[in-house]
């Protein structure tokens, strides 16, 4: 089966490398792809915001299944114009995710069908959510309504900071938020994510993860799309899953089927684990990145069987089959990111890293140029390794990062402290 994958991060390296085992598997095409992915199957300059010249590829090329990497193009509708001819897709329909697309969607999901999640209201109004906000105190989280790219949340230390979030939201600061905020409570505790498959009907559990958003060791400096992960989370035990099986995937599965919008595809839940149980930050509607890197090479399953299925709406009722070692992701980043990133610069030795036991490389922004691997973009390269233990994976991972010779980037040097530090405990004990 011909296979089309839609974007160019570590995130579709990642799915693409586990697309690649399926004996199922003839050509897998990626738009627009990158380096690594180019390895891997064949790379197209197909604009994925370009609906129709996505369907009449697929028409021509004879695929198979689409798989949709990033939220972009689940939230502009790709999906419904490819099932609309006849073109399997693993993917939420729009109607769908709008869990991801409208953060008083899920909200309103929430409060109606009793997910816990922080308490809130919504405002159209920049008066009315000023006077919220001043009514409410600090700390406090304002977050624009719409898409944003991990831009559009604040969790506000002072009244002063969360006036200021509400007046840039309303003045376009973050996007397309259609002059709309959301204003909750801050929860505290852990943050952790878990992912299911879905096909419309039944959730099948994934698996656990934990990244690190900012840029800075020790969690500081400005918020980026990701910088490390790990999976499993180990504060994500059997009980706490069970509970957010319970408590929030199913609920939230069988109010999109009730409400005509059956959700296939992944559900992502972005959670704190609050002293008064797991609690939804929000959720997004595909795999996470960098969280994929660490989770896709734990899968001892067939991705293309599981998508298909999932796409059919016949997910199989047993567990998926994942490896119980931990898998933990540095991501590589060019100089600068998350501001304005160093781009165009060499990289070599990744085969050195490749190379070592147990460790993987992805690509997110890389090109060749000739035999030369140029860095393009924010988050260029991610070094996964596998091992027993969190601080064996860390130690491998870090391996790998060094053997990389890359003077234009740099990476955090701590990603999986919180697990590394829990292990530690626990073997202290
Ligand atoms: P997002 O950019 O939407 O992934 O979320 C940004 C981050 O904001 C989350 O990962 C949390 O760290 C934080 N956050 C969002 N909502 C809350 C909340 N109600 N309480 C505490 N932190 C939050
Ligand atoms: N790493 C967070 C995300 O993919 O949204």
């Amino acid at each position: 089966m011909n296979v089309l994958l839609i974007g160019s991060g570590g995130r579709e390296h990642a799915i693409a490398n586990a697309l690649a085992k399926s004996p199922r598997l003839a050509q897998l095409y990626v738009a627009p792809g990158n380096a690594g992915t180019a390895e891997v199957g064949q790379n197209v300059a197909l604009d994925a915001a370009d609906h129709g010249a996505v369907v009449d590829y697929c028409i021509r090329r004879d695929i198979g299944l689409v798989v949709i990497g990033p939220e972009q193009p689940l939230v502009a509708g790709l999906v419904d114009c490819l099932e609309a001819r006849g073109v399997p897709v693993f993917g939420p329909a729009k109607a769908a995710a709008r869990l991801e697309g409208s953060k008083g969607f899920a909200k309103d999901l929430c409060r109606a069908h009793g997910v816990p999640t922080a308490a809130y209201e919504r405002f159209d109004d920049e008066d009315a959510a000023l006077r919220h906000v001043r009514a409410k105190g600090a700390p406090i989280v304002v977050k624009a309504d719409g898409l944003a790219s991990g831009k559009g949340v604040v969790v506000a230390a002072s009244v002063a900071e969360a006036e200021r979030a509400v007046k840039g939201m309303f003045g376009g600061a973050f996007g397309k938020s259609r002059g709309e905020v959301v204003i909750e409570d801050m929860l505290a505790g852990e943050e952790a994510s878990f992912f299911v498959l879905c096909d419309g009907r039944r959730a099948m559990p994934f698996a656990s993860a934990q990244d690190h958003k900012r840029v800075g060791d020790g969690d500081t400096g400005p918020n980026t799309g990701g910088m490390g992960a790990y999976s499993p989370a180990p504060a994500v035990t059997p009980e706490i899953e069970a509970q957010v099986m319970r408590q929030i995937v199913e609920p939230t599965l069988a109010a999109m089927r009730g409400s005509g919008c059956p959700f296939k595809g992944v559900l992502f839940a972005g959670l704190m684990l609050t002293s008064d149980g797991p609690k939804l930050i929000e959720f997004n509607v595909r795999f996470g990145d960098p969280e994929a890197q660490a989770m896709l090479p734990r899968l001892e399953d067939d991705l293309l069987e599981l998508m298909l299925a999932a796409a059919a709406g016949a997910l199989p009722e047993r567990p998926i089959r994942l490896s119980p070692q931990t898998a933990l992701t540095v991501v590589l980043a060019a100089q600068n990111y998350p501001g304005a990133p160093l781009t165009g610069t060499e990289i070599r030795h990744v085969e050195r890293a490749s190379a070592l036991q147990g460790v993987i490389v992805t690509h997110a922004g890389t090109r060749r140029e000739g035999a030369r691997l140029i860095a393009s973009g924010g988050r260029v390269l991610n070094v996964t390794a596998l091992a027993d233990s969190v601080s064996e994976a860390q130690r491998l991972a870090y391996r790998g990062v060094d053997a990389i010779d890359w003077p234009g980037g740099f990476c955090r040097r701590d990603i999986g402290w919180r697990a590394a530090a829990r292990e530690a405990k626990v073997a202290a004990s």
